[in-house]
């Protein structure tokens, strides 16, 4: 089969379309026939092999993939050939056929176009599972989220919307503000950090923000902590500035705030049936249109390279998708 293999970890422009063999049918598993895969900042990570999960190479990446089911393991219930399907993966999206657990799969209904469904499981699944689990943002509340137009940040402005947050979106550029005012923001800032602390005194009378979503770690983080109101919460998701920020503890004491951490890939495979509950909301969402995640770009099988550099530029507003077998 055809796919976008990685054979030696390290830069994103060596990823090349090839033949690999079929994968199997794992036993506890499905395997898909791919149409859609949508593309995570993981994915440039395991390009370069900086990920903290290192397959075997040659691999191929994708992370979240939706198709139909060609075929269903004598120990995976539910499911039965030519079911249309979303799953995630820790590998192997981007390619013709895929190899899934059926506990990370999840049958689409009709009417849901499966490239869009391919741009929901890490960035939705990501978001609602950090703000029902992690922390329950309440109707009312103040979110603040960085890196507001990326692909886990404007899923964060579009579900705090739904939830009944007010939502203020960080971003660099006005293009990318512009597209988190569209998805629901009510305001929409620039994130450079030196400006973050007044700027959002000034939108909240001085209170601060009850909630942070950062999934991008740096100096945005060391300052979107002093933007807390008391008993704030600051969920951390990722790094994508590069900096693993450290926290000073007497923070957290003073204002009575609270760091927590986020891993929905952990969370989905230690509690399946809570991730399930997750997700039966998140596609009747976006049955009713209630959300509507956008896409950027559509790539070819054989683009994967520029999607992944596209991501790894900073120029994604959302989501950018693989689509191996147009509907
Ligand atoms: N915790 C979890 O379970 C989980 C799940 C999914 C993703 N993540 C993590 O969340 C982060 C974002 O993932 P994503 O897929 O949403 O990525 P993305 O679409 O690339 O969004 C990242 C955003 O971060 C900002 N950014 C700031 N400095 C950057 C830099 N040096 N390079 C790239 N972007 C930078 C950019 O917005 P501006 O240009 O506006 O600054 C960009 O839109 C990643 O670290 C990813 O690993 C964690």
């Amino acid at each position: 089969m055809k796919a976008a293999l990685i054979t030696t970890p390290g830069r994103i422009e060596d990823i090349a379309l090839g033949e690999i063999a079929e994968p199997a049918c794992p036993p506890d598993g499905l395997l898909v026939r791919v149409h859609a895969a949508g593309v995570n900042f993981p994915d440039v990570l395991l390009a370069r092999g900086q990920y903290q999960e290192k397959p075997t190479p040659p691999f191929a990446p994708g992370l979240e993939l939706t198709g139909v089911v060609e075929a269903v393991g004598p120990e995976a219930g539910g499911f039965k050939r030519g079911d249309a399907v979303m799953a995630t993966t820790s590998q192997g999206g981007f390619a013709e056929l895929a190899a899934v657990k059926a506990s990370l799969a999840l049958r689409l209904p009709a009417g849901i176009p499966l490239d869009v469904a391919a741009a929901v499981p890490i960035t939705y699944g990501t978001t609602l599972h950090a703000f029902t689990q992690r922390t329950t943002l309440a109707k009312g509340e103040t979110l603040l989220v960085l890196g507001a137009a990326g692909g886990v940040g404007l899923a964060a402005v579009e579900l705090g919307r739904l939830l009944g947050a007010r939502v203020i979106a960080a971003a660099s550029t006005e293009e990318k503000r512009k597209a988190a005012l569209m998805a629901g923001a009510h305001d929409a800032i620039d994130e450079a950090p030196a400006e973050l602390v007044q700027r959002i005194k000034s939108l909240t009378g001085g209170r601060g923000v009850d909630v942070v979503y950062d999934p991008v770690g740096g100096d945005l983080f060391d300052q979107a902590m002093r933007c807390l109101a008391p008993a704030g919460r600051i969920l951390v998701i990722g790094f994508a500035g590069g900096r693993i920020p450290e926290l000073k503890t007497n923070r957290l004491l003073l204002k009575e705030c609270s760091a927590i951490g986020v891993y929905w890939g952990a969370f989905a495979r230690r509690e399946p049936e809570a991730n399930r509950a997750n997700f039966a909301r998140l596609i009747d969402w976006l049955k009713t249109g209630a959300i509507r995640p956008p896409i950027w770009q559509r790539f070819t099988l054989a683009e994967v390279p520029q999607a992944l550099a596209s991501l790894a530029e900073r120029r994604v507003i959302g989501k950018a998708v693989v689509v191996v077998r147009p509907s």
